[in-house]
């Protein structure tokens, strides 16, 4: 979502805001912008579109300056138009704002302002905390850098919503102050220079020390030092941490795309989800980040799984793998949905909160829910220093490396890797038995070179999406642990294609998704052979028998379905408890080869943002 970069040093500004800018692009974005104090006052480019435009528009009329705040936007109030780009100017136009996350009472505080004679110029709930800022500023006793500092505290305290900000005053030409309040900042630390930045990503080249800003946090940022507060006081235990570099643009090496390349990286990333994680001897799985002996695990006797979009569906295929391992039962719920929602509690539950990036407000909001009513919540993160992963009670990593592409893909597989390994573990604390562990584990260490099978097949998946790319909807049909499967089927279908497209488990097919088939609207069926295998030809037959195309995932080896489905997605057959690691392979292929015969923006598709860290 929207990303923050601030700079103070002794360089030139403008270039790294710029650089930095678009080391977030990733993240989603409609519009971009930056404030320089050049000597005189404060400069502003903003301009709707890529950050290209506004790169454009700077080459035109550079702004000079050592100093200064950027932003890329992702619009929840206003269009995405160049004058509701931030930054955002008080009153004065001597001060200068940049925001990430919602003001909800912008309609309240705008018209009390309004009546003090404020006038705006944009539709933003963040011009109204511009004017906020300006007017603590203006009425402030305090003198020097505590009055900006001060008047950022006084401002936030009268908003209600999220925000991450970045402010500069013209009358104070080395400071940037920030603030914290649900959305994520953290400080680079240069040599001689300091940084403020939505995530760590946007400083891959210019340091790899970092200071996370805390909830509530306000820091005072200058070249030579930064000054961390919160409302209980001056932060004095600073941990600086180090971080590992992150991607640059050349990091997709020889893929068109990040999509693809993280696609194809899942060889590699289910290996670091696995690695030193398996306990042959045991005959189980071995998770210490869990904080939890083996006498309080057995004690569990509910599961709760909170997420959002593909994080969810990664969580449905955990359910029906915890359950089926550890006979334990399993509740999935879309955060926004919990969070906010009367659904009860049983005692002994052990919630898990999983997240790609850590940082949805919607999970993490309902991860405090759950800590709220008293339970604990563990994390299943793959980035490391995000708040989804301090604030849980231990958890587990995923270590798929950086995903820079919208669509989530290797992060995916590696959150069904983590609950296979914890159906594992809780399976052989109760009636799993140690050869049904041994044969899960065998599987797991063959799963590498079977996804390397599954992605060979590529150039074929490419020719069946040349044949459905024209499409208008599309229908993603699938059994059990293969439901969700359908379901991020269909979601990646729908992100990168902006084809309408369903998931449904196959058998909802007769309760009224049946209306929808007809010749010009394909299935995509996921029909391996297990359990379920018959029935699942026996809904390809209902397909067929309204003259709808059925593509079929099978199994490589299945001669039978080629004779009944019009194309086939291969995939090679594993443990039927893997099977939907692999089966979700020819699903990213055909969404991603789709996408590309349909030109659309693959790695940033429209209106959608990676790390959705507003409500
Ligand atoms: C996945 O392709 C989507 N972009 C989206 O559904 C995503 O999975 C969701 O927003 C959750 O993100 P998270 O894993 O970072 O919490
Ligand atoms: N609510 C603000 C706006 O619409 C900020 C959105 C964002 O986080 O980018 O401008």
């Amino acid at each position: 979502m929207c990303g923050i970069v601030a700079y103070v040093g002794p360089r030139d500004a403008q270039p790294i805001l710029l650089d930095a800018l678009s080391r977030l692009e990733y993240r989603g974005y409609d519009s971009a912008g930056l404030a320089i104090l050049n000597g005189k006052g404060v400069e502003v480019r903003k301009k709707s579109g890529r950050i290209q435009e506004l790169a454009s528009a700077c080459q035109k009329k550079p702004v000079q300056g050592r100093i200064g705040i950027s932003h890329t936007r992702w619009a929840t109030h206003g269009g995405a138009t160049d004058i509701n780009a931030h930054p955002h100017l008080d009153a004065t136009g001597r001060l200068a704002l940049v925001h990430n996350g919602v003001v909800e009472n912008y309609l309240e505080l705008k018209a009390k302002l309004a009546k003090a004679g404020h006038k705006f110029i944009s539709e933003t709930d963040t011009e109204i905390l511009a004017h906020l800022v300006g007017d603590a500023f203006a009425s402030s006793k305090a003198q020097g850098e505590e009055r900006l500092v001060e008047a950022v505290r006084n401002a936030i305290k009268q908003v209600q919503g999220t925000l991450g900000i970045a402010v500069i005053h013209s009358d104070l030409p080395g400071l940037v102050v920030g603030a914290r309040r649900g959305s994520p900042l953290v400080i680079g630390i240069g040599d001689g220079e300091n940084f403020l930045a939505s995530d760590t990503q946007a400083l891959a080249p210019y340091t790899n020390r970092v200071v996370i800003l805390q909830d509530q946090e306000v820091v005072a940022l200058k070249a030579e030092r930064y000054d961390i507060a919160s409302p209980l006081g001056v932060r004095s235990d600073i941990k600086v941490e180090e971080i590992e570099n992150g991607v640059t643009a050349s990091d997709k090496g020889s893929y068109p795309h990040y999509m693809l390349k993280e696609i194809f990286e899942q060889v590699s990333s289910i290996q670091n989800a696995f690695r030193g994680r398996l306990d042959h001897d045991g005959a189980t799985a071995k998770l210490g980040g869990l904080n939890l002996p083996s006498e309080e695990l057995r004690r569990i006797e509910r599961i709760a799984i909170l997420g959002c979009g593909t994080a969810l569906h990664a969580g449905m295929v955990g359910k029906y793998l915890i359950e089926t391992l550890a006979k334990i039962p399993v509740e999935t719920h879309h955060s926004s949905e919990f969070r906010y929602g009367d659904s009860p509690t049983s005692p002994h539950t052990l919630f898990f909160a999983v997240s790609q990036s850590g940082e949805t407000a919607d999970t993490l909001g309902a991860l405090r829910e759950a800590q709220r009513r008293g339970f604990p919540c563990l994390g299943v993160c793959n980035n490391v220093a995000s708040t989804i992963a301090r604030q849980s009670n231990g958890g587990v990593y995923m270590h798929s490396g950086p995903e820079i592409g919208v669509a989530a893909t290797k992060s995916f597989t590696s959150q069904v890797a983590i609950f296979t390994l914890l159906g594992l573990l809780l399976g052989r604390l109760h009636t799993l038995s140690a050869s049904a562990g041994h044969e899960i584990l065998q599987s797991i260490e063959s799963l590498p070179e079977k996804i390397g099978q599954a992605l060979s097949h590529s150039d074929e998946i490419k020719k069946v999406a040349q044949k459905y790319a024209k499409t208008k909807s599309m229908l993603f049909l699938g059994r059990l642990a293969n439901f969700p499967i359908a379901m991020e089927g269909a979601l990646k279908m729908k992100e990168i294609t902006y084809i309408h497209a369903e998931g449904y488990p196959s058998a909802e097919l007769k309760h009224g998704v049946i209306a929808l088939i007809d010749k010009e609207t394909p299935t995509v069926l996921i029909a391996t052979q297990d359990g379920v295998y018959d029935k699942n030809l026996g809904s390809l037959q209902e397909i067929k028998a309204r003259s709808g195309r059925v593509i079929a995932v099978a199994h490589e080896s299945d001669a039978k379905i080629k004779g009944l489905a019009d194309d086939i997605l291969p995939v090679p057959e594993t443990h039927p408890l893997l099977q939907p690691l692999l089966n979700v392979i020819p699903l990213q292929l055909i969404s991603y080869h789709v996408a590309v015969v349909l030109g659309r923006d693959v790695d940033k598709p429209r209106n959608l943002a990676k790390s959705v860290t507003v409500e």
